[in-house]
């Protein structure tokens, strides 16, 4: 029975975590920033100023931001538009009908987005978000002039990209293809693409003779600006974190309780186990 429960934990066990490491781009670990207020306050102001143009996050009001530490009056000066309250919901200014026409699709909402990816990216979410926002590079074969590498033909444009500055992307992919008329042994090639940072792409294909790998796809940037491109990511470690908070923002106080709960329990046990050893002492 114990040897049949052991082994349905372990298939468990195994099966999910086959699904968090099935998406095709590896995920980068985004830096847990969750309790650094000065992290979540910059990821606030990223999101108020770069995002809201098209997304919502209909569950947020703006003075649920005093819980990260701003006040009424920074939120005032420095988040809002003439004519919002801080009571306000995060709205968005695109209608369903102006996202559809613009973008093909209409712009999620964003309230729980660290939430909604984590059922397929990984296990919070966050770190989709963190690949995500760094994995757009130009091309200019298509509808936005960007692709994004976790998200292949996403109808988002990389609306940050003047922060990260200009990169360059180049895409090693070595496969194997069958022989013309599909006579002889399949061969192998290695095929290089680059796009510079305006989005043109040159490629060049190598054929392997005697190559005794397996397929593999292989994604490099290189970054024309470092510095700037450096500060980037510290930006999008804290959006990130803004918008995991967004997604629970009683994550933290849930948390605590926890720890607390589990010292009570650790406590009651004790108290409980001395108590019945005291009681049954006399009986025998
Ligand atoms: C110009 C409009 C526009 C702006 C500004 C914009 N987005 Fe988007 N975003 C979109 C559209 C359109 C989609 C839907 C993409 C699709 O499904 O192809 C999207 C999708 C997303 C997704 C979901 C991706 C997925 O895998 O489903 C995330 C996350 C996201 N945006 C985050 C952001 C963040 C963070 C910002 C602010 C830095 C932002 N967006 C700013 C238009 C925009």
């Amino acid at each position: 029975m114990i040897k049949k429960l052991l082994c349905a934990l372990a298939l468990l066990i195994t099966c999910t975590g086959a699904n968090a490491s099935g998406g095709e781009f590896p995920l980068d670990r985004a830096p847990n920033r969750i309790n650094e207020l000065t992290s979540l306050q910059n990821g606030a102001k990223l999101f108020v100023n770069y995002c809201l143009n098209c997304h919502s996050a209909a569950s947020m009001r703006y003075n649920k931001l005093n819980d990260i530490g701003l006040t009424d009056d920074q939120i005032r000066t420095s988040l809002l538009f003439t004519g919002e309250k801080v009571g306000d919901l995060m709205m968005g200014s695109v209608s369903v009908k102006d996202g559809k026409r613009w973008f093909g699709v209409m712009p999620p909402d964003l309230s729980v987005i660290a939430r909604a990816k984590s059922i397929n990216a990984g296990p919070t979410g966050s770190d989709y978000i963190y690949t995500y926002l760094r994995a757009f590079y130009r091309d200019t074969s298509k509808p936005t002039g960007w692709d994004n590498l976790a998200y292949p033909a996403a109808a988002m444009p990389h609306v940050l990209y003047e922060r990260q500055g200009p990169r360059e992307l180049t895409t090693i992919v070595t496969h194997q293809h069958e022989a013309p008329g599909g006579k002889g042994p399949a061969a192998w090639e290695r095929v290089t693409t680059t796009y510079d940072s305006l989005g043109y792409a040159t490629s060049k294909t190598e054929k392997l003779s005697n190559y005794r790998g397996h397929a593999s796809t292989e994604h490099k940037f290189k970054a024309l600006d470092a510095s700037r491109t450096s500060a980037y990511d510290n930006d999008i470690a804290d959006l990130t974190a803004f918008m995991t908070w967004m997604s629970e923002p009683i994550q933290q106080k849930r948390k605590q309780i926890g720890v607390w709960v589990l010292l009570f329990l650790g406590l009651f046990f004790v108290v409980a186990w001395r108590l019945n050893a005291s009681f049954w002492k006399h009986v025998k």
